[in-house]
């Protein structure tokens, strides 16, 4: 199925997340729509949901942190892994993305595990290298999806071309046999070539999925 998530970063409050998921409710599109709130919003959102990170561990003295097993107490089903915002503010490697992400997957979460280069960065070097550190053995294609985010497009408006974005795809997909979502700068004017292009299988979009008659046009592209 496509899988079209929205990932509110740390944006939101009670009553956004309760209208926006009574909006996507009234909508009932046939794709998999995913909102990923504010840990502090996932009991608001009566929707299909997953929390923004988790830890690696399954309880214990680690303060501030929520683990896999709560985030599914909260009746949410995925859990968004490796995040470039995580890798880059809260210094976190492959290694722990992948001991989060067996963790989640011990605790019956489906994973979206973000990779991407950065501005001047080798896609096929990074890539490769995060997709053999970031994936536990615990993986496989019923509770991991790798969504595919080049850094330099995440909320500045640029994306790579659309023959790029087909071509990337491609390459991560014969190396890991998971599907691949897209992800940075998806907006409702560039949704409907991105979507429908090839070897795309769902969108992560940031900033568009702050305002619901966006994320909807973007949801309403999918042919
Ligand atoms: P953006 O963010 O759509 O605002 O570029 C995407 C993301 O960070 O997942």
């Amino acid at each position: 199925m496509f899988i079209i998530a929205a990932n509110w970063k740390m944006n939101g409050d009670r009553k956004f997340a309760t209208e926006f998921a009574r909006e996507l409710k009234a909508l009932n599109s046939p794709h998999e729509i995913i909102i990923f709130p504010p840990a502090t919003l996932l009991d608001a959102v009566d929707f299909k949901k997953g929390a923004q990170d988790c830890c690696y561990r399954e309880y214990g003295p680690f303060t501030g942190q929520i683990s896999a097993d709560m985030i599914k107490d909260t009746g949410a089903q995925y859990v968004l892994l490796g995040h470039s915002e995580r890798r880059e503010h809260q210094g976190e490697t492959s290694e722990i993305v992948a001991s989060k992400a067996k963790s989640a997957h011990k605790s019956g979460l489906k994973t979206i595990i973000c990779i991407g280069e950065k501005e001047g960065e080798d896609f096929e070097i990074v890539v490769s290298d995060q997709i053999k550190k970031s994936l536990p053995f615990t993986s496989n294609s019923v509770n991991t999806i790798i969504a595919y985010e080049p850094v330099w497009a995440i909320g500045t408006g640029k994306t790579p071309s659309i023959s790029e974005i087909e071509k990337r795809h491609k390459f991560i997909k014969d190396k890991t046999k998971l599907s691949v979502i897209y992800g940075g700068s998806v907006k409702p004017e560039n949704a409907t070539e991105i979507a429908n292009a090839a070897n795309v299988d769902g969108l992560l979009v940031g900033g568009a999925s702050l305002v619901a008659k966006d994320f909807i046009k973007i949801i309403e592209a999918k042919k």
